[in-house]
């Protein structure tokens, strides 16, 4: 046998008569002729010509939808339409066989809803495909981009005794017999019994930690799983998620916005030179699909143009304040369409409220800064008005909320004074703590969930086609 090449190679090149062995799994077999062959390479199937005359029928037999067979023989130019090469078998294998009959995947479309049921299987069918190799390219880019500007990929711990966020949503990690726990003299389970001699749980950011990297190394960067027991059960929301945090010493918040805004553009533009082929795949899908919609309902843009002009325009930078006169002047809000109406000053956003803003307001991405203190967590810097903070979210059409950071505070006393206020556990936070009496300084940083990223990009509306295997809600299967 000759060396096995992957079929991306194959067809990405105009070379002909040549041997090769190939081995993937059986997408179609055509008027026993003809095998569509995919190796997961690329979405495009090499076609693989049988001649049956030639072959054992039993071994004929065998080749069947999903079956993984290897082949080896030569490349010679395509007389059909529709491919420039094939493959003129010579030797076939079947080294696993597939019975078509009771295979999930089936030729015809099935819904993205039954994939999720089939999710073992469902890197085998098109969309998947493009959607996880279009994932990985974007992980890669994030990578890219931080070393580029010589950041350092600090990893972060994942089971964690502190909650980061203070929003009280995490997952209980302990070794302790939940029929028989220990108890203390209060009758309260006694953590000091557990693995860790005390209560941890998963981690639902890491940038507590990635601030003490900060200030040692300048600027930092973790890309890692997060976990939010929040009962969220939307298209955008995940039990388990990637989130990546850079965290940069001497930044201030513009600092922040512009790196935020030139790291989202940068990752896009990889994506768009480097998956175009699954790129224009998916946005094909999504013609297909936005044509079964009232003509009102479809989206003005194709995915390549959408992405483009994400590349092409500024982000819109407003602050909460504005965010929120635009807001209750609003059509919607008049006509009491929104279904949380807008009111007053103070009051959280809801994601009908950032959709507005993005998608009919300004119709480009838009940076929200300075919200107030009280909707937002314990570390962020305290503007000088007293009442709000330098945060800024970054809001995406389609997606809402795509990254949420800010510059931190970096007075010892404020921090202390906030964090007393929020009740959130000082003594333990001692080491948090720590960089503010030990050369402590501006600093500023953010997180990018990046599944919301990777749906913006696949163009996909449902969180939970964009991770391999999503956790949500009553839902961990795989
Ligand atoms: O706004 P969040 O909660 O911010 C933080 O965790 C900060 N510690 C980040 C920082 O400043 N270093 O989360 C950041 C981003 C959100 O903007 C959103 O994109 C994503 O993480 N995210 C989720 N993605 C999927 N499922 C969930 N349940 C998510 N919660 C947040
Ligand atoms: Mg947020």
């Amino acid at each position: 046998m000759s060396q096995r090449v992957k079929i991306k190679q194959i067809l990405l090149s105009d070379r002909t008569n040549y041997e090769v062995t190939v081995k993937g799994w059986v997408r179609t077999f055509r008027n026993n002729q003809f095998i569509a062959l995919n190796d997961g390479s690329t979405n495009n199937n090499l076609q693989v010509v049988v001649n049956e005359a030639d072959m054992d029928p039993a071994l004929f037999r065998r080749i069947t939808r999903g079956a993984a067979i290897a082949v080896t023989g030569e490349i010679i130019p395509s007389l059909g339409k529709g491919q420039k090469v094939e493959l003129k078998t010579a030797v076939l294998e079947i080294l696993g066989d597939c019975d078509a009959e009771v295979y999930p995947i089936q030729p015809q479309k099935q819904s993205l809803e039954f994939m999720r049921e089939i999710a073992h299987l469902r890197f085998r069918t098109n969309t998947f495909g493009a959607v996880f190799r279009i994932r990985h390219s974007l992980a890669f880019a994030v990578h890219q981009f931080f070393n580029e500007k010589g950041f350092v990929y600090l990893h972060t711990p994942i089971i964690t005794a502190s909650d980061a966020e203070g929003a009280g949503e995490m997952f209980r990690v302990t070794t302790l017999d939940m029929k028989k726990p220990p108890l203390n003299e209060k009758g309260e389970i006694d953590y000091k019994e557990d693995f860790f001699g005390r209560a941890t749980n998963l981690t639902v950011s890491g940038q507590l930690e990635g601030e003490l990297g900060a200030m040692a190394f300048g600027d930092i960067y973790t890309f890692g799983p997060t976990f939010r027991a929040e009962n969220s059960n939307t298209a955008r929301h995940l039990a388990e998620f990637w989130m990546i945090e850079p965290e940069m010493a001497f930044y201030e918040l513009k600092d922040n916005m512009d790196l935020a805004e030139e790291f989202i553009k940068y990752v896009i533009r990889y994506s768009l030179e480097h998956n175009r082929e699954d790129l224009d795949f998916l946005a094909q899908r999504l013609l297909d699909e936005e044509k079964q919609k009232p003509q009102a309902d479809r989206s003005p843009m194709g995915l390549i143009e959408k992405l483009e002009f994400v590349l092409n325009n500024e982000f819109m930078r407003i602050t909460y304040t504005e965010a929120i006169d635009i807001l209750k002047n609003s059509k919607p809000n008049k006509n009491k369409k929104f279904q949380f109406p807008v009111e007053e000053w103070g009051t959280d956003l809801q994601s009908e409220h950032e959709r507005y803003l993005v998608e009919k307001h300004f119709q480009k991405p838009v940076i929200l800064t300075d919200y107030p203190a009280a909707i937002k967590s314990f570390y962020m810097k305290q503007n000088e008005d007293g009442k709000t903070v330098r945060a800024m979210d970054i809001l995406f059409p389609g997606i809402g909320e795509i990254v949420g950071g800010s510059q931190r505070e970096e007075n010892y006393d404020k921090l202390v004074k906030r964090m007393e206020e929020l009740q959130i556990p000082v003594e333990e936070l001692y080491w948090y703590l720590d960089t503010r009496r030990f050369g402590t300084a501006p600093h500023a940083g953010f997180g990018l969930g990046f599944e919301r990223l990777v749906l913006f990009v696949t163009g996909m509306t449902n969180i939970r086609d964009v991770i391999p295997f999503p956790r949500t809600p009553k839902s961990a299967e795989f």
